[in-house]
């Protein structure tokens, strides 16, 4: 099937072809979760279209150290929620909360952790540590960036959460080697 984010001249390119995928699933979501959003043109725009294909309670929550988004790929929606810090700090674990807990009293486990922050095992493994907690078994993890395309090599982190995953007790697999690699943890 042809990928309808190709014809989008402003489209990052780094991350097209996992574009179809992310939408799917974030199709079949309600609580999207995203690290790493940087201009706003990749995986936030892809899970906001996933999502905007939901009906009632859904939520996205994005963070970044940064806020790039140019105006024009800011989602306008109030089920979006961008937090600015550093994706492993307790504070917007807090805040991320707060958000959840507004939609969901009851509280409400995240369906999708898409990872695409900081390359470095000990970063990826203190947001799992720190996130697994909303997490449940019907989660699923994605990992961005886990291949080194001139190699064809996973990436020394990717090789740590795959590490990680199955002395955990989760299924991990790489979805597609395209596009740097997208990879998927689940139970
Ligand atoms: C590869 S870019 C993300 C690309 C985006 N997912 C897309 O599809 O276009 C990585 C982003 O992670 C952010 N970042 C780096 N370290 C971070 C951290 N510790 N916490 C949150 N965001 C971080 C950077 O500011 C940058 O915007």
């Amino acid at each position: 099937m042809a990928n309808p984010y190709l014809s989008d001249p402003g489209i990052r390119m780094d991350i097209v072809e996992h574009l179809p995928y992310l939408e799917s699933q974030a199709a079949q979501s309600q609580l999207v979760i995203e690290f790493g959003v940087e201009y706003g043109n990749g995986s936030t725009l892809a899970l906001m279209n996933g999502l905007r294909q939901v009906q009632g309670d859904k939520l996205m929550i994005s963070v970044d150290v940064d806020d790039r988004m140019t105006l024009e790929r800011k989602p306008v929606e109030s089920y979006w929620k961008f937090i600015l810090g550093n994706s492993s700090c307790v504070r917007v674990y807090n805040e991320a909360l707060v958000f959840v807990n507004e939609v969901w009293p009851g509280g409400k486990k995240a369906d999708i952790i898409f990872i695409d922050s900081y390359h470095v095992l000990y970063q990826v493994k203190d947001e799992i540590n720190l996130w697994i907690s909303l997490s449940d078994n019907d989660t699923i993890w994605l990992f961005h960036d886990i291949w080194d395309n001139i190699s064809d090599q996973e990436l020394e982190f990717s090789l740590g959460i795959r590490a990680f995953a199955l002395s955990n007790g989760y299924k991990y697999e790489v979805v597609s080697p395209l596009c740097n690699g997208l990879s998927k943890m689940s139970k």
